[in-house]
């Protein structure tokens, strides 16, 4: 039985309907809900913010996975945590002091995750990865669902995983953007322990049902 975790990205769900969207993932095997806050600065695109999340956080029966496409993204660590965020991750490449974030989002009682755009180098992770609970490695440019997977992943989360080991963290190597049913079980076979997916949930046919083939992936 495997033990990855699957977190579907709200990203692609219905916003006209997003009770029904969470009522979904609530009861299906789903882990994580994955939530997308984007700037339109640090990304080309914006998506929601507080508001959208705190009511999200007062149906969702699980814990609320919050990936911040934002610049600064410390000015709002608080406001995040009170809205309802349970895990918070940051870009790399959107923060100055990542150790003190990190230890920043820890004081305020949320899981610390830290993001890696596709061109930022792993091995900069070297002196952070005791510190994190979480790696997410973006596997497409970030601003967008429903891209097209980068085949370079497997090769980083296999040098993450080596890292990983080497300090002995006890992060997670979370893989975000483009995943699907083909390339999930070689993702988890490359050592990926949790699995962003959007558009292959909310796209298909019967998202609960892919949630359960994601899940099920070895
Ligand atoms: C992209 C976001 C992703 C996005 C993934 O910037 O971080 O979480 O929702 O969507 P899919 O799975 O459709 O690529
Ligand atoms: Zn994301």
């Amino acid at each position: 039985m495997s033990q990855h975790l699957i977190a579907p990205s709200l990203l692609s769900a219905d916003f006209a309907n997003l009770g029904k969207d969470i009522s979904m993932v609530n009861d299906s095997e789903a882990d994580w809900f994955h939530v997308d806050v984007m700037d339109g600065e640090f990304v080309p695109n914006i998506s929601f913010g507080m508001p959208v999340i705190k009511a999200i956080s007062k149906h969702a029966v699980k814990p609320l996975d919050v990936h911040l496409m934002i610049v600064k993204p410390e000015r709002y660590f608080e406001a995040f945590r009170d809205c309802g965020a349970n895990i918070l991750s940051v870009h790399l490449e959107a923060v100055t002091h990542l150790h003190r974030a990190v230890q920043q989002i820890h004081s305020l009682g949320m899981k610390a995750g830290v993001v890696l755009n596709p061109h930022s180098q792993v091995n900069l992770l070297e002196d952070i990865i005791t510190e994190v609970d979480l790696v997410l490695l973006m596997s497409v440019n970030p601003g967008f669902g429903g891209q097209a997977f980068i085949e370079q992943t497997y090769d980083r989360i296999i040098r993450l995983r080596n890292l990983i080991n080497a300090k002995k963290s006890k992060a997670l190597i979370e893989i975000d953007g483009g995943v699907d049913l083909v390339n999930a079980p070689k993702l988890i076979n490359a050592g990926a322990n949790v699995l962003v997916a959007g558009n292959t949930v909310f796209g298909s046919d019967d998202p609960k049902k892919t949630i359960h083939l994601l899940k099920n992936v070895h």
